[in-house]
């Protein structure tokens, strides 16, 4: 099957990005053909900073490989360094109906965070589609947030097949609902545009800063507690092992463990879990011209994709090659 999703290079990528979308990623390379591409004309629609997008994009580039991607296995690459995804996305744009874009609950987010509503934003949908699409990408792993996106780019599919013909294959999503969404520090959903995330390389001094400030309720050290109410708890579930996890969740339900307790393991599991993907990252950051050379050579296999898709498509839309 082949397996595709992106990440924006908007920020720093954080535990909601790991647990919620690039642990699948990491996880279905090893059955499956896989394309996981840094999706940086995406993030122009809120960054406009062109240096920072560049060491954005280089972050998660990093950050992907540190945590286990495997370049021989899974094309990786920049979404620019594939433009034939723009050209699709305009065919594309012209078969979409407004309404399916109007009913998009992530733009209308944007706009209420005040994000201006300039016409990238609103077509960011189709744009996804073109990326999926292009590649006739089977299966697309995404956090519980994008997955309208998915069945926005099915709609458009199936408009597409029905108008041209059977060019376009219809994706699936695939969500875990144990990991649907990540709860921030504030207990939102764990947001780089929230401004309440934990880092997936912070160091271990700003891990502990950042886990010892999670917001929890005043229930007392000696009551009883909910843990499926608990932020903090939300964390420590992804984290721990099963079996510590009972235990946590019954010492919860017993009372007698406070929240400072519950936060102080924490630190220590993401400590210990990431530290191995650290010392690889540190490693990995020596050598620039390495990471460079991966994102090239997954660029060459994705336009390798992308080119047959792009001139079936051009063909039957009566955008004829004239080589
Ligand atoms: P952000 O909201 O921080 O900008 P993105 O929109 O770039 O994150 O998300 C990248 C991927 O990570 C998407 O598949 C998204 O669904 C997933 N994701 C982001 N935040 C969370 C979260 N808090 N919980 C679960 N999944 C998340
Ligand atoms: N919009 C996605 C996000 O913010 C990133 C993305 C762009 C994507 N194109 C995609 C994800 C195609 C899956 C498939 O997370």
């Amino acid at each position: 099957m082949r397996v595709l999703s992106g990440i924006q290079p908007s920020g720093k990528l954080h535990l909601g990005n790991y647990y919620g979308a690039m642990q699948q990623h990491l996880e279905l390379q090893r059955e499956h053909e896989g394309l996981y591409f840094i999706a940086n004309y995406h993030a122009l629609t809120t960054l406009r900073d062109p240096e920072l997008l560049v060491r954005y994009t280089q972050d998660v580039a990093l950050d992907y490989l540190a945590l286990g991607l495997d370049p021989a296995r899974t094309i990786f690459f920049r979404q620019s360094d594939v433009p034939q995804v723009t050209e699709l996305s305009w065919i594309l744009s012209t078969i979409t109906p407004m309404g399916l874009l109007q009913r998009c609950v992530s733009y209308k987010e944007k706009l209420e965070r005040g994000i201006p509503a300039d016409h990238g934003l609103f077509a960011y949908p189709v744009l996804m589609a073109a990326d999926i699409l292009i590649y006739k990408s089977e299966l697309v792993p995404v956090g519980k947030d994008q997955k309208q996106h998915i069945e926005v780019t099915q709609d458009i599919a199936q408009k597409f097949n029905q108008t041209y013909g059977e060019i376009l294959v219809i994706p699936k999503e695939r969500t875990l609902e144990s990991t649907a969404v990540v709860p921030g520090l504030d207990g939102q959903k764990m947001s780089k545009s929230y401004d309440n995330t934990i880092e997936i390389f912070a160091d271990p001094k700003t891990i502990k800063r950042k886990v010892m400030s999670i917001v929890t309720d005043s229930t007392p050290l000696e009551e009883p507690k909910d843990p499926d109410r608990c932020n903090v708890m939300a964390l420590l579930r992804l984290v721990a092992d099963p079996s510590e996890r009972t235990e946590w969740e019954q010492r919860y339900r017993q009372g007698g463990t406070g929240y400072g307790h519950a936060k102080k393991r924490l630190i220590e599991l993401l400590v210990e879990y990431f530290q191995p993907y650290r010392e690889k990252r540190a490693e990995l950051e020596k050598d620039p011209a390495y990471v460079e050379s991966v994102l090239q050579d997954g660029a060459r296999r994705a336009r390798a994709l992308a080119e047959p898709t792009l001139r079936e498509v051009r063909e039957a839309t009566g955008m004829q090659y004239t080589s």
